[in-house]
């Protein structure tokens, strides 16, 4: 399947519902997500890994599919090791309660975190006593690997680390940072909500001991997240929630727990978004994950090239396009950037995200209020990305303190 004709696979796209540009927030669903989705709805609404009439059968037995489909995708061997969660906060909770971290125990992050990367650790050290280090980034908002190392020693139990910034749009060398956390003896978490949807992910290359993802991110849908974790990490994890489907057998006295993944996945799932994830990947699949790269690439290098004349423009994170997968984050002086986005829809229906993109401390620390964000997907041409340009010069030539 052509990148080329992908934009015509997704309804708002077809209705010409405007210029999508949040995708770093949400991305579009093409058909065949929300067909599987309401097929299930449809034809076979019932639970999995319960009952044994037709219906539920097949429930299981596409249940079981999705995650093969994920495990190869991701590039692991043991479809186990796929735990279906809420989205990439819920996985990172259930690794940051799991662990059973103690009082003086490290927890190493960067200064870049999206909030569901930070809080749970504030949390751990306010209730136990644990300790947070986190690296320091460069000017343009670049991680900085010897500040990372300088973090590092026996103390750290957990290194966790986002793949790629929501606000700058950097990719860290998580190999690198994997590899230099398991010497010193400390496991890896990796938020991988903003990478996986723009780049292939090996993760038996990575080698972390976790890795989450959000579907609602890739194209899946909302509510529907998938934690990896590798076979000797998931099993020394305790859940973040007990119930029916996480056990073996329970006696008035005594619970023996189910083996993995089922120990993880309490009450009954999210079935419908099981199966859309199970879409999403496929339509991935189909389009290939390296012309999604070079997809996002053109359209950031194009996008640019379009506001570099926009008067006032301060972009927040790195110059070069290349180093920002998908998205773009900038202010226009004079401006707020929640009045940046307003006027882009109200001019010319353009829909991107501003404030402070749930990475706060970043933008305390560097002193902003918060900054505008366009960002790209494989649904996105040059046209959505000149009107975005052309409307942003509009904005800043009217409004803007030039
Ligand atoms: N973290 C998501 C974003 O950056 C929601 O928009």
């Amino acid at each position: 399947m052509g990148i080329s004709k992908a934009r015509g696979d997704f309804p708002t796209m077809r209705k010409g519902r405007g210029v999508y540009l949040d995708s770093a927030c949400q991305s579009l669903r093409p058909d065949s997500v929300i067909r599987a989705m309401t097929e299930y709805y449809e034809e076979y609404p019932g639970c999995g890994g319960r009952s044994v009439h037709e219906m539920s059968a097949r429930v299981s037995l596409e249940t079981d599919e999705t995650r093969e489909k994920l495990a190869s995708f991701f590039g692991t061997k043991d479809p186990n090791c796929c735990i279906f969660t809420k989205n990439t906060t819920e996985s990172i909770n259930t690794v940051a309660f799991g662990l059973g971290l103690k009082k003086g125990d490290a927890v190493v992050t960067t200064d870049t975190e999206h909030n569901s990367n930070h809080v749970p650790w504030l949390v751990l050290a306010e209730s136990v006593g644990i300790e947070r280090r986190y690296s320091v980034s460069g000017a343009d908002g670049e991680f900085d690997i010897e500040s990372f190392k300088s973090r590092m020693d026996s103390g750290v139990k957990l290194v966790s680390v986002h793949h790629a910034s929501n606000v700058t749009g950097c990719v860290l060398p998580v190999k690198d940072i994997t590899e230099i956390a398991h010497d010193s003896g400390s496991k890896v978490l990796i938020d991988g909500s903003q990478a996986a949807p723009h780049m292939k992910v090996d993760l038996g290359r990575i080698g972390a001991d976790f890795y989450a993802v959000s579907m609602h991110k890739m194209l899946g849908p909302a509510g529907m997240g998938v934690m990896y974790g590798s076979q000797e990490a998931l099993e020394e994890l305790r859940p973040l929630t007990f119930g029916g489907g996480t056990v073996g057998l329970a006696t008035y006295g005594r619970a023996d727990m189910a083996p993995i993944p089922e120990r993880f996945e309490s009450g009954l799932q999210n079935y419908s978004g099981i199966v859309g994830a199970k879409a999403a990947v496929e339509y991935l699949e189909k389009i290939g994950m390296d012309n999604v790269a070079a997809q996002d690439r053109k359209l950031m290098r194009r996008m640019a090239a379009g506001v570099s004349g926009v008067r006032g423009l301060k972009i927040v994170g790195p110059e070069d396009p290349d180093r920002r997968v998908g998205a773009f984050s900038f202010n226009i002086d004079g401006l707020g950037s929640h009045d940046v986005a307003m006027m882009l829809d109200r001019i010319d229906k353009i829909m991107i995200r501003s404030g402070m993109h749930c990475a706060h401390p970043f933008y305390e620390s560097r002193g902003i209020e918060g900054s505008a964000r366009a960002s790209v997907y494989l649904y996105n041409d040059d046209g959505d990305v000149d009107r975005f340009a052309k409307a942003l010069a509009k904005v800043a030539e009217t409004f803007g303190n030039h």
